[in-house]
């Protein structure tokens, strides 16, 4: 989740900044079985705080701040909101009630618009009952039936073996592997690259509907 929940950089100067982009249209609220997938809101800001302040998840991603303070989630769902933290970001919540369970994202790639990059986190308590598989399922369909792309990029650490566990559910093939930096940790880190293209997930999307 590269480019989630990053501290502002007051350092740049206002032009190199990003811009704000407010046409968040390409990012409908995601409805699954058990899941509402939205934009964040000021009143996610305790829960996240509270969630995301957790060694376990910061040196699991690639930018999260640790400790993770209120501030932080303020920043981070004001900025979401004016489109200067990635251009599809999702509040994870459970839609029998609304409670805020973490964050997935769909980034474009810096060099190839026909990639996206996928991200997600998730509070430890909801742990180990398919939510971040439910919430992928969600975000990987939205990427392909809305957007002419022909591909979404995951990286997980190597150690990471839960988010693997969700990678290799949604139909990732294994593609390589690396090092990426890592904020929590304060240095780069071994990764693994994994990529789903639009045939493999169309076939996968069929598969059921030919028996
Ligand atoms: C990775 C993460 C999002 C997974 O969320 P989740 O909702 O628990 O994921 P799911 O329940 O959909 O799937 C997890 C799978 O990993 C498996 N798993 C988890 N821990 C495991 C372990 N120690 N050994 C073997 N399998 C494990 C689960 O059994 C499950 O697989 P299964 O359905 O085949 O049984 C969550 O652990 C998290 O937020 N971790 C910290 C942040 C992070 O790693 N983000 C991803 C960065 S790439």
């Amino acid at each position: 989740m590269d480019s989630l929940l990053l501290r502002d950089d007051q350092s740049r100067s206002p032009e190199d900044r990003p811009r704000p982009d407010r046409s968040r249209t390409d990012c409908p609220v995601l409805l699954s079985q058990r899941l509402v997938l939205r934009s964040p809101h000021v009143e996610d800001i305790d829960a996240l705080a509270h969630l995301a302040n957790n060694a376990a998840i910061a040196t699991m991603v690639s930018r999260m701040p640790h400790p993770y303070t209120a501030k932080d989630a303020a920043d981070f769902v004001r900025r979401t909101n004016i489109g200067e933290i990635g251009k599809c970001v999702y509040a994870i919540t459970k839609a029998e009630n609304g409670e805020f369970l973490g964050c997935c994202a769909l980034e474009p790639h810096a060099a190839d618009e026909d990639t996206l990059e996928m991200g997600y986190w998730l509070g430890e308590p909801y742990w180990n009952r398919g939510y971040a598989t439910e919430a992928a399922h969600a975000l990987i369909d939205m990427a392909f039936r809305t957007r002419d792309i022909a591909r979404i990029d995951a990286r997980c650490r190597v150690t990471n073996i839960a988010s693997r566990r969700v990678i290799q559910k949604c139909g990732f093939q294994f593609q390589g592997s690396g090092m990426v930096g890592n904020l929590a940790m304060g240095g780069m880190v071994p990764v693994e690259w994994y990529r789903l293209d639009r045939k493999t997930w169309l076939s996968l999307k069929s598969w059921g509907e030919m028996r």
